[in-house]
């Protein structure tokens, strides 16, 4: 089954958004109905849960700027049912392209149906969705999910020795997932246990959901200092909930990083900060800075052009070192 993706930023509520066509009724072509050549984008953003996703939001409202591109922009606040009206209301407005970020990876076929219907080309952006229909959007850009929990589970693999903090030969890891049912917690579970069943002595013992969000990472790792004895490891699905973690560590009165190893996803400025700082042991990079490539690929579809049906964004890791190196020009 082939996977996409799609994502969205910014706090415009979607009462806020006009019901009204921006353009002419045509419905031959893509939805367009402006008539001259300016496209119009609508973008449902899941919500501004994270650093990442600040970020990401920025990139797509400062790239549609220069780019001329005029965006219809809404945060669904991390509800499915928001980012399906707003896409509905797009549908509506005749908007020339939709691009969306689905919160989580399923129930997406009918509202996709209902852009296909009315002809208007929709772009997954970061994140896939979980549909048997590829015809059913164009193009799905964003990361290699499944990858980046591969190579958070390698740098355990490879450092199982030293991540052994409690010295009893068993490397007790905790996971703290991103939404649930969301293709980056999906995915990022599914590397990491992939690559850790190589090395026997490392062990989930527990997992649970912070919803991608720096409290839920730290209330749910309070609940792990209290259920599990002997946690060597925080697997944390994104830099905010190992970010919470960090602070429920140190309010146990522990030393994030020694006494604890913490791996996280993103690679955001607070992240890098906290690994420069010796508090986070290893970061896997998502990069948020989506916004051209997307707009550039909004000009494709639009103009009827052919495009790869899946655009793989290029990413790197760091550990503590190559954070201290790159954080002062780190743009996010
Ligand atoms: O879909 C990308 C993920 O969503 C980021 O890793 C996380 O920080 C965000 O909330």
């Amino acid at each position: 089954m082939l996977k996409k993706t799609a994502i969205a930023a910014t706090a415009i509520s979607l009462s806020a958004l006009s019901l009204s066509a921006c353009g002419s009724d045509s419905d031959s072509g893509s939805g367009s109905g402006s008539g001259d050549d300016s496209i119009t984008m609508g973008f449902a953003q899941v919500g501004a849960e994270s650093g990442w996703r600040t970020a990401n939001t920025k990139s797509i409202q400062d790239t549609a700027e220069q780019e001329g591109i005029e965006l219809k922009f809404t945060d669904a606040q991390g509800k499915q049912e928001n980012q399906i009206q707003a896409i509905r209301s797009y549908i509506q407005q005749k908007v020339d392209v939709i691009a969306f970020s689905p919160v989580v990876e399923t129930g997406w076929d009918a509202v996709l149906q209902e852009a296909k219907a009315a002809n208007i080309p929709v772009i997954l952006t970061d994140r896939a969705v979980d549909s048997e229909d590829t015809s059913l959007y164009e193009t799905f850009l964003g990361s290699d999910f499944v990858l980046e929990g591969e190579k958070a589970g390698q740098w355990l693999v490879d450092n199982a020795a030293d991540a052994d903090t409690n010295g009893d030969g068993a490397i007790n890891v905790v996971q703290l997932e991103g939404t649930t049912g969301a293709a980056p917690a999906l995915d990022r579970a599914e590397g990491f246990a992939t690559v850790i069943e190589t090395e026997p002595t490392i062990e989930v013992v527990a997992t649970q959901t912070g919803d991608f969000t720096r409290d839920g990472g730290k209330q749910v790792m309070e609940s792990f200092l209290q259920s599990e004895d002997g946690i060597d490891v925080v697997y944390a699905h994104n830099d905010d909930m190992g970010l919470g973690a960090i602070e429920a560590i140190e309010a146990a009165g522990m030393t994030p990083g020694e006494d604890v190893k913490i791996i996280t996803v993103d690679a955001v400025k607070d992240g890098m900060t906290a690994l420069s700082e010796g508090k986070i042991n290893f970061i896997v990079e998502c990069n948020p800075l989506l916004g051209p490539q997307l707009m550039d690929l909004a000009k494709q579809v639009v103009a009827g052009e052919e495009v790869e049906p899946r655009v793989v964004t290029e990413e790197t890791t760091f550990t503590q070192e190559q954070a201290k190196e790159a954080l002062p020009t780190r743009e996010y």
